[in-house]
């Protein structure tokens, strides 16, 4: 009988060349095919994009532009149909699955716009989820201060249910904050909040790429993709602007939406 190789044997340095601060980006003639029955849908088409800052980015198109897809390649939940997406050279789609899963715990952080909390887990213990997926050794220390960061430390006790959305989003920020992870991708993360909330979180985002992470923050609204320091515009599929907001950077507190 063949005994089973221990994984490290296959994947001897799965953690060491990625998931520092300023974690490259790179997506090489990316397209993207959904196939739902017999027709076929190309979300992303040929698109060319690299990232090698920490900046705050966002990636501005309307519904169905291809925004949602592009970041879930970035973060390794799926895969082109051609061209290439690499992370610190690493290429996703020639990587095992088990360096994809590695790639997933230990370099990129998700916000959703729904928060997707654990209902029966407190702010603390979401956070701290957040430090033990990516197997931090500090996982304790690290949650009370991503904790503290989002300014949610007395609420640490509380239930997703006992919290207002703004603040649900914030201990969703500080879960990703906790996990050490170099870059964030939001997926429309001011969504579900009110025109104040949305721009305490976005505050909130652009304090993080202030502290060196990369953070992706996905929208269809024009006026909030004026406080990144870059924004990518997809329109079917495709980018037809890269650059910073036009007009200039807004402050958080100039928005109107
Ligand atoms: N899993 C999927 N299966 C089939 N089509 C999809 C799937 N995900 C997205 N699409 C299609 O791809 C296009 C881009 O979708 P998406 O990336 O979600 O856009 P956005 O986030 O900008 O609204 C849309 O036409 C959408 O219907
Ligand atoms: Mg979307």
């Amino acid at each position: 009988m063949t005994q089973a190789r221990p994984v490290n044997a296959i994947e001897p340095e799965v953690d060491a060349s990625v998931g520092h601060a300023g974690t490259r980006i790179d997506l090489d003639d990316v397209t993207k095919q959904y196939q739902v029955g017999d027709v076929e849908v190309t979300a992303l088409e040929r698109v060319n994009l690299h990232v090698d800052e920490a900046a705050f980015v966002v990636i501005l198109g309307p519904s169905g532009s291809g925004k949602t897809t592009l970041l879930n390649m970035i973060g390794a939940l799926d895969t082109p149909t051609s061209g290439r997406v690499r992370l610190d050279g690493i290429d996703l789609g020639r990587a095992s699955p088990a360096k994809r899963a590695a790639i997933r715990r230990t370099t990129v952080s998700f916000i959703f716009q729904t928060f997707n909390l654990f209902p029966a887990l407190t702010a603390m213990e979401n956070v701290r989820f957040g430090a033990d997926v990516a197997e931090r050794a500090d996982a304790a220390e690290r949650s009370a201060e991503a904790l503290e960061q989002v300014g949610l430390s007395a609420r640490r006790n509380h239930f997703p249910h006992q919290l207002s959305g703004g603040e649900q989003q914030r201990v969703a920020i500080a879960r990703a904050l906790a996990s050490g992870n170099p870059i964030l991708l939001a997926d429309e993360p001011t969504g579900e909040l009110d025109f104040r909330t949305g721009v305490q979180i976005l505050q909130v985002l652009q304090e993080q790429a202030g502290r060196g992470m990369t953070v992706l923050a996905v929208t269809h609204n024009r006026e909030i993709s004026r406080v990144a320091d870059r924004v990518i515009e997809l329109s079917s599929g495709h980018i037809v602007a890269d650059g910073p907001p036009t007009g200039g950077r807004a402050r958080t507190a100039d928005l109107q939406w």
